[in-house]
């Protein structure tokens, strides 16, 4: 299938870069991943939204409109208009002449803008019986998670030290809270069924996932409070699910080894997770 960049759609092979570019060299960059459902994105606006305030926050101009990009995205999604797919969008501040840590000469240097429709993977089957498994890490990454940065050696390496144990993510820990997963946001249910995720800020993404979940449950006559969670409430919960653009809302039912609330996928994640479903058609 065809990818954009720069202004043009090409085979994969063709799509290639300088070695110059800014996001080799230096991770300076942004990105998103946008699920699409039967050729339908969901929360493309939220989206678009976090894109720009990932953009400003890295002090790059988005180098295409809204028009633009939904012209783009939607070419890309037309080459494959009927299974479930993610879009990926980056945009890095380009390859200028020489490295040099300080800004290229925005007249002379043209921001990088790379996206690619891919199948969207549906989620395993048994994982949805028998719930996620995953480990704490120490959150070592920067005070700007709220940057979707395509610097993201801090979260390969605390995803690769899940993998290794067996584990689906890493649940980052930064002061005794639990931030986020290296590649996700989290919710628990206490055992008073409170439904809780931590605020926005600086130590985590605010994943379109994680607001549309609190939407949903909102509308679902749920009260969802956002605030700090330490390690022993997480350990405690009755249930906690994950968030994310491409696991929806993940069922997790053990946490470093030790089962969550019964060990199993909780009636609330049930309800959210048909919500969700009923909502992406
Ligand atoms: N990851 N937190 C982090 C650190 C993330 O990387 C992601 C998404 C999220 C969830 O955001 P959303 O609900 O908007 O997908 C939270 C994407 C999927 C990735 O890196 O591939």
């Amino acid at each position: 299938a065809l990818v954009y960049l720069n202004g043009a759609f090409l085979p994969l092979e063709q799509a290639q870069v300088s070695v110059l570019d800014r996001g080799f060299l230096f991770g300076d960059g942004v990105y998103e991943v946008i699920p699409v459902y039967g050729g339908k994105p969901v929360e493309l606006a939220a989206h678009f939204n976090r894109l720009d305030a990932s953009l400003r926050g890295i002090h790059l101009i988005n180098p295409l409109s809204r028009a633009e990009w939904r012209a783009v995205l939607r070419q890309l999604v037309n080459n494959n208009p009927d299974g479930d797919q993610t879009l990926y969008l980056q945009v890095t501040r380009g390859a200028p002449p020489a490295r040099d840590h300080r800004f290229p000469d925005p007249a002379t240097t043209a921001p990088t803008v790379f996206a690619q429709a891919k199948p969207l993977k549906p989620r395993d089957p048994q994982v949805l019986a028998q719930g996620a498994a995953v480990v704490l890490c120490d959150d070592v990454r920067w005070s700007r998670c709220d940057i979707k940065s395509i610097s993201l050696v801090a979260a390969v390496l605390a995803r690769q030290a899940a993998a290794a144990q067996g584990a689906e993510e890493a649940l980052l820990v930064r002061d005794g809270h639990v931030t986020e997963g290296s590649t996700s946001n989290y919710f628990i249910v206490t055992s008073n069924q409170q439904l809780i995720t931590p605020p926005r800020g600086p130590y985590l993404l605010s994943g379109i996932t994680r607001e549309l979940v609190m939407t949903l449950a909102q509308a679902a006559g749920l009260t969802v409070t956002e605030r700090d969670v330490t390690v022993d409430e997480c350990r405690a919960a009755a249930e906690l699910w994950l968030t994310s653009s491409t696991r929806e809302v993940l069922p997790v039912t053990r946490l470093d080894g030790a089962p969550i609330g019964d060990g199993r996928p909780g009636a609330l994640w049930q309800k959210l997770d048909s919500c969700y479903q009923r909502y992406k058609q």
